[in-house]
């Protein structure tokens, strides 16, 4: 009896003195490899302040930018393996885990920002976010940065000007395919390497947005950049299905509001960045920025579109009729 009495009295000094348990914070590290300022790292701390605001002490977002932790050809694995829970790669980078997506690297597929966003509310973009659930992927949401500029060290007005220059590009047989079709060398690099394989020239050119171009300092090394907007380089943020319906349902709903909620801001730092970056560039004074004639725009569209027919088969005929009727 008075040993009980003397184990019950142990144990309550021993919580006097620990304090009482609490329960850890779920973490989510969100991994992503693109500069701070731009409209993906900007988003991201907008949802790490989001979350902290209204779930303390129950999730807590940890962003690592700059591809510190992961790059973009092994962070999908990442997920899936628990050892980060979020991330946003482009959609040109989900070729292994669904064809569907190949649809957004369509050259000229979207007129506009406004169409490729009209596109991903319509029902048949709201179903892509659900493409890779059987693969253990869950979309969370949409995320535009822009259209994509071409920038090389020779001066692109025709197709035939990229008649064997080497681009580097993400890993995309699409992009392979559209830079083949004006008889370009495609390599499939990651974003982290692409500055220094244009800085030692082992490449003469690659394709991006005014904000990568500009973060990431590619203007820098790149005397000439054609302002062609012939394709989009939006992402999709993703989970792991497992981690997400593990999540308690308020602390879920909570999660994805607050996510909700940095991707419309993300979404405008976007929208100003594709211009404010773009000028940035311009009075900078390092590279020209070229503009295509309405004859010059439609050579490379007439070149590139039998990329569409090509991946017709993968992607779905209906999935681009859909994608194409987005254009106003
Ligand atoms: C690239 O690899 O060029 C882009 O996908 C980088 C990014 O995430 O914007």
């Amino acid at each position: 009896m008075m040993l009980r009495y003397l184990t019950a009295g142990a144990a309550l000094a021993a919580m006097v003195a620990v304090g009482p348990v609490t329960a850890k914070p779920i973490v989510i590290k969100f991994s992503h490899v693109v500069a701070e300022n731009t409209p993906k790292g900007q988003m991201a701390s907008k949802f790490k302040d989001l979350v902290a605001e209204r779930l303390q002490g129950k999730v807590e977002v940890e962003v690592y930018p700059n591809s510190q932790l992961f790059g973009d050809n092994r962070v999908l694995e990442a997920i899936l393996l628990g050892d980060v829970q979020m991330s946003a790669p482009s959609l040109s980078k989900f070729k292994r885990y669904t064809k569907k997506l190949q649809l957004f690297d369509l050259p000229f597929l979207f007129s506009d920002m406004a169409a490729a966003e009209r596109f991903q509310k319509s029902p048949a973009g709201v179903k892509l976010l659900s493409s890779m659930n059987k693969k253990g992927l869950m979309g969370l949401g949409y995320l535009h940065n822009g259209m994509k500029q071409l920038s090389a060290s020779e001066p692109l007005r025709v197709p035939g000007d990229a008649r064997n220059l080497k681009f580097r590009i993400q890993s995309s047989d699409v992009l392979a395919a559209q830079f083949k079709a004006v008889h370009a060398v495609p390599l499939k690099k990651p974003f982290s390497e692409a500055f220094t394989l244009l800085q030692t020239r082992a490449i003469d050119g690659q394709e991006n947005t005014w904000s990568n171009i500009y973060s990431k300092k590619f203007f820098e090394v790149q005397p000439y950049i054609t302002e062609s907007n012939h394709g989009l380089l939006d992402y999709m943020v993703v989970t792991s299905t497992e981690f997400w319906m593990d999540l308690p349902q308020d602390v879920r709903v909570e999660v994805q509001k607050a996510l909700d909620e940095a991707i419309v801001f993300g979404n405008q730092v976007a929208a100003e960045k594709s211009i404010a970056d773009r000028q940035k560039i311009i009075d900078s004074g390092r590279s020209e920025v070229i503009e295509f004639t309405p004859k010059q725009l439609g050579m490379w569209k007439k070149v590139m579109k039998p990329v569409w027919k090509k991946f017709e088969g993968e992607i779905g005929k209906e999935l681009i009729e859909a994608a194409r009727r987005s254009n106003k």
